[in-house]
Formats: structure tokens, sequence, C-alpha cells
């Protein structure tokens, strides 16, 4: 870690406390100036953190933020991990080095200056505030053994944050999860790899935490985060549960494909037997929503039977 983030990690942990903290008692207890100090609160706020300044009284936290500690994270898991303070994506990261990764390694990230989206959206991923990683996946008999993977990713998230106590979740295909149908979280799955050969498929997965209004302001659709729970789950704890449980179910669909997925995803499916409409593009159709095939296709009840539906540009809104 550079001491530059040593420094501004140490300024975080003393911002933490309920009470303002005056920028000259910052200052004598990192022993630096308080030009310093201001310098680096400054910075903290260009990286996105929220804090509230108050003249003649000093500086707050906005929301709560809680660090990974890089160190047990590492010792927990049985893959290699990859922490930055600061990166421009996880999911750039894992696809730069996927020679030498192997499944299961991660890569996390308490920053993302250029956090990716789906549709090419920005995930808005400022400092401390939210869960960022990807999960590096090698499939050998290429895309077609991948196909329906993200339905997979969604279900083991639902079963993570679900057993952190997080209620009200569910699913929107083909990836979304949404808590109070508000989204929460994403997945973004990238390729690099032949198609029909050996493929490497880097998984990444942005949770939001604790969003200040600020940071919500840049968010394109109704957002949720884990604020209102009563305990905020520990972020080292979720990433290693999330990491487990990624590798345990994408095994199981290696062996068993989609289908032992089937009850779990139908069980979390926020639109099962509800009226829906998928766009595409310029078009739409309509019908009740029957759940995902053994590819991950939507099916969907229409007039003319029912039709299963596949594509990224897919998007499901409630009638
Ligand atoms: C979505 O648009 O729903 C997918 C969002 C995925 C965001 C995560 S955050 C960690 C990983 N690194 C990225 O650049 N994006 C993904």
């Amino acid at each position: 870690m550079s001491d530059n983030w040593v420094r501004k990690r140490e300024i975080l942990g003393l911002l933490s406390s309920e009470h303002f903290v005056s920028g000259e008692e910052l200052a004598t207890q990192l022993g630096i100036s308080r030009a310093a100090v201001s310098k680096h609160v400054d910075a903290l706020e260009d990286y996105g953190v929220a804090i509230y300044s108050v003249k003649g009284r000093g500086y707050k936290l906005a929301n709560p933020i809680s660090l990974i500690d890089s160190a047990r994270l590492i010792q927990s898991i049985d893959n290699r991990c990859f922490y930055f303070d600061e990166i421009p994506s996880t999911n750039g990261f894992m696809l730069s080095h996927t020679g030498e990764l192997k499944s299961g390694d991660l890569c996390v990230a308490e920053y993302q200056s250029a956090g990716r989206g789906r549709r090419g959206r920005t995930w808005v991923s400022p400092y401390g505030h939210h869960l960022y990683f990807s999960q590096f996946w090698s499939f050998p008999q290429g895309m077609a053994q991948a196909m329906g993977l993200s339905l997979v990713v969604a279900c083991s998230l639902v079963e993570v944050l679900k057993s952190f106590g997080v209620d009200n979740i569910g699913v929107k295909w083909p990836n979304d999860i949404y808590l109070n149908y508000k989204k929460l979280a994403g997945i973004l799955i990238e390729m690099s790899g032949q198609a029909d050969s050996e493929c490497q498929l880097i998984i990444g997965i942005g949770v939001n935490m604790a969003m200040s209004e600020d940071q919500g302001k840049g968010i394109d659709q109704p957002w949720s985060d884990l604020s209102a729970l009563a305990t905020m789950p520990n972020k080292t704890d979720l990433v290693i549960a999330l990491q487990k449980q990624l590798k345990k179910d994408i095994q199981l669909f290696e062996r068993e494909g989609l289908a032992a997925f089937k009850m779990r995803w139908q069980a979390a499916d926020l639109f099962y037997g509800k009226e829906i409409r998928l766009l595409m593009g310029e078009n739409h159709v309509e019908g009740i929503c029957r759940g995902v095939d053994e590819q991950g296709a939507v099916l969907l009840e229409t007039a003319d039977g029912t039709q299963a539906y596949i594509g990224g540009e897919i998007s499901l809104r409630p009638k």
C-alpha cells in the first residue's frame, strides 16, 4: 500500500466516529500539519468519499465506511487475491492478466476510476462505500459451456446476501439483484479467448452498501443499498462468503448445467408469474413471465404460446 493511502486510511479511521473531529485534532493525532490534513480530506472527496465539513466543528463521514481487511481476506480463501485501494476497473485488471490466473482468483478494490457497468454504463464506485470485485473462471469447452452463467452468479449473490440478513431481495432477468424493487447489485461478465474453444470469463460484481445522496445522483435508475439494515455486513466477510459460494455454484453449474439452478432462480424471480413487457430495441413483446429455460433465456407465455427470449439488449419492465 502506498504511503499516500496509509495516511488517507488513517484519516478515514479517525473520521468514522459519531462526532465531528477538528482539523487540529486530526493533525495532532497524525503528526502532520493542518494544511496536509485539509489536502488529504480534499483528495478523499475527489475519490467520492462523502465528508461533512463544518466550520468551527471539523469533519465527519456522511456515511459509515468499512474497508476490506486484505490480510484476512487473502488468508481466508484458497485462491489468489489482488487487492487495490484504487484501480480503473477490477474487471479490466483481470482481463489483462488472464494468462496468469486460476479459476476462483479474485481482484478487489476500494475505488474504481472507470468502473464498468452493462450496456456501456459507468458503475459508480466511490472509495470504500461499496463492494467491487471480480472473480476469474476458465471454461475449457468455450462459451457454450458458460451460457446462463450470469443467472448462476445472481443466485449465488441472493443466497449470500440472504445469509447476511438482507430480506426483500430478488432477481430481475438476466442478472440484476434488486432490494425493495430497486437495484442493489449488478453483474458484468466479460470474456477473453475464443468463443468456441477454452474461454476465460471475468465475473464482475458491484454491491451498493452505503450510498450518499450525491453519489446516488450519478445513477440513472432507481437504486438501493444496505444502509437500512440493522447490522451492516462486514465487507471482508461478505467478499469471502461470495467467493466461496461462487466457486461452489460454478462447479455445480459445470457438472449439472443450469437445470440445477432453475428452482433457486424461480424462487428469487421478482417477475415470475407476472405480466411483463420485454423491450428489444424498438420492439417489445408482452406476456406472462414463466421463468427461464436451460440456456438462461427468459420464457414468456404469449397469445402464440410460450416463447424463449435471449440477448444482451433485452430489458424487462413491469407492464
Ligand atoms: C451492471 O451494470 O449491472 C453491472 C455492474 C458491474 C459492476 C462491477 S464493480 C466490479 C467489476 N468491475 C467493473 O468495472 N465492473 C464490475
